[in-house]
């Protein structure tokens, strides 16, 4: 038997480990129209605890459109989509969040000028005495949003800093431990890294990964071939909507994964009529033959 707590967003938290082969989140031939619009059709998507989910795809490929069904922003128009092996339909963010599926946007929700511990309780703050007495218990988010920080391993010279003055990959990574903090079982990360420079992308990264050890589910949308490649443990592109690679981390290499991304047949002619442009050297593009060939684990695998 089982005891449930709730988390303080109400995510239900369950003392036994996590099943390890049953996923979080599975997504079976799901799709979504906009009016005439097919964004997205046919996509199969598990999520499992203590693993990187890495969703790569091109500009307009539908990545967006994949988290926010998931993340309960949009609703699907085809397909199942299910919770713990439960068909669901989230009409708001709020019923996603409460099922523990928590989504860190690329613009996060912060209020700049407000301390860092602050922020990190926005909108859940933590109160003491009695009503109507009650008021803001300060010395405890303080400390709560101390440690949980260190938990992650991020240390912060001063939590009364104004979070507008952390760096773009310092303040992502508050919003993963923020996550991790509130109960989140399934985490969803939009582009984290796209912003950012060599440096704190490797920040970033390594806090996906302590979410990852944490027992949550990460997904994590990505342009980057690179990044996914360094913290995933299964890959899914998308192209134009669908999934075009739907592959575990020991059934595709980084050359592959890459090649996906690129598009090998648009790359092959864009390679051919760059060298055909004085002044670009296509020297260091890989061989046409190369970009063009088949990918063997491009089929067949889920
Ligand atoms: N609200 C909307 N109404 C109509 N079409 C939309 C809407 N949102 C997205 N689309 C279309 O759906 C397709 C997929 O868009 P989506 O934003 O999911 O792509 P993406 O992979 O996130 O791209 P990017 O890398 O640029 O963020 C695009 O063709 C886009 O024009
Ligand atoms: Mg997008």
């Amino acid at each position: 038997m089982t005891t449930e707590k709730t988390g303080t967003h109400g995510a239900v938290l369950q003392d036994k480990a996590p099943e390890k082969d049953a996923p979080i989140v599975e997504l079976r031939a799901a799709g979504k129209s906009y009016g005439n619009i097919r964004a997205l059709h046919g996509v199969d998507l598990k999520v499992f605890p203590s693993q990187v989910t890495c969703v790569l795809g091109d500009n307009g490929a539908g990545k967006s459109t994949l988290i926010k069904i998931i993340s309960g922003l949009h609703q699907h128009t085809e397909g199942e989509f299910l919770v713990d092996g439960e068909a669901v339909r989230f009409s708001t963010p709020r019923e996603a969040l409460d099922k523990g599926i928590a989504t860190v946007y690329q613009d996060l929700a912060v209020v700049p000028l407000m301390p860092v511990w602050r922020n990190f309780f926005l909108g859940s703050e933590m109160t003491k005495g009695p009503w109507p007495l009650r008021r803001l218990d300060i010395e405890k988010m303080k400390k709560t949003a101390d440690q949980e920080l260190r938990n992650m391993g991020i240390v912060l010279d001063d939590l009364e800093q104004p979070i507008g003055t952390l760096s773009g990959g310092q303040r992502q990574c508050v919003a993963i431990a923020r996550a991790v903090y509130f109960g989140a079982r399934v985490l969803i990360l939009d582009e984290p890294t796209a912003a950012l420079g060599v440096k704190q992308s490797g920040v970033v990264l390594k806090y996906i990964a302590a979410a990852r050890d944490r027992g949550l589910g990460v997904i994590f949308i990505t342009h980057n071939p690179h990044h996914a490649y360094m913290v995933g443990d299964h890959f899914s592109v998308l192209r134009l909507g669908t999934m075009e690679l739907n592959a575990s981390r020991d059934e595709v290499s980084l050359e592959e994964l890459t090649n996906h991304m690129a598009g090998g047949t648009e790359l092959a002619a864009l390679k051919h009529e760059l060298s055909q442009v004085r002044g670009v050297d296509v020297e260091e593009l890989p061989e046409e033959e190369d970009l063009t060939a088949p990918v063997a684990s491009s089929e067949g695998k889920s």
